[in-house]
């Protein structure tokens, strides 16, 4: 088995890269939920992934409010680029606009989530 190969797309540096991907590869794919949604700032880079039948298991990050359609959006999008969508799941972390004086989600994922 090849070493994981991580690659940040927070910032749009880790965004000039394409993504490529061959068959035999595993593409564990995470993005933030913004407005139930995947971020639109991705779309771009996302739609440039060029998959071959690779395995993909999709993960959403929400603030603990809602997924919505984020969950499905990253994985038809992904289906869009050639990948086979295997696993899917949503995990709630601290909301970005969480602050001592109106916490979201603070502290999360907490030792009860990682149970
Ligand atoms: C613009 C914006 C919109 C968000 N919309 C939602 C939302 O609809 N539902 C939710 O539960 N959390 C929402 N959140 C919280 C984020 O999903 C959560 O904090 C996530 O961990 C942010 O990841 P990031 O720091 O990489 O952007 C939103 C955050 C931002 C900044």
């Amino acid at each position: 088995m090849n070493a994981p190969e991580y690659v940040d797309i927070t910032l749009p540096a880790g965004r000039k890269r394409s993504l490529t991907l061959s068959n035999d590869a595993l593409l564990v794919i995470g993005v933030p939920v913004y407005m139930g949604r995947v971020p639109a700032l991705l779309g771009d880079w996302l739609n440039r992934i060029e998959a071959d039948n690779t395995p993909a298991i999709c993960v959403v990050v929400y603030g603990n409010r809602a997924y919505e359609n984020a969950l499905l959006e990253l994985k038809d999008i992904v289906q869009s680029r050639g990948c086979i969508p295997v696993a899917g799941a949503a995990f709630v972390g601290e909301h970005s606009f969480s602050s001592p004086e109106t916490p979201t989600a603070q502290g999360r994922p907490d030792q009860n989530d990682l149970a």
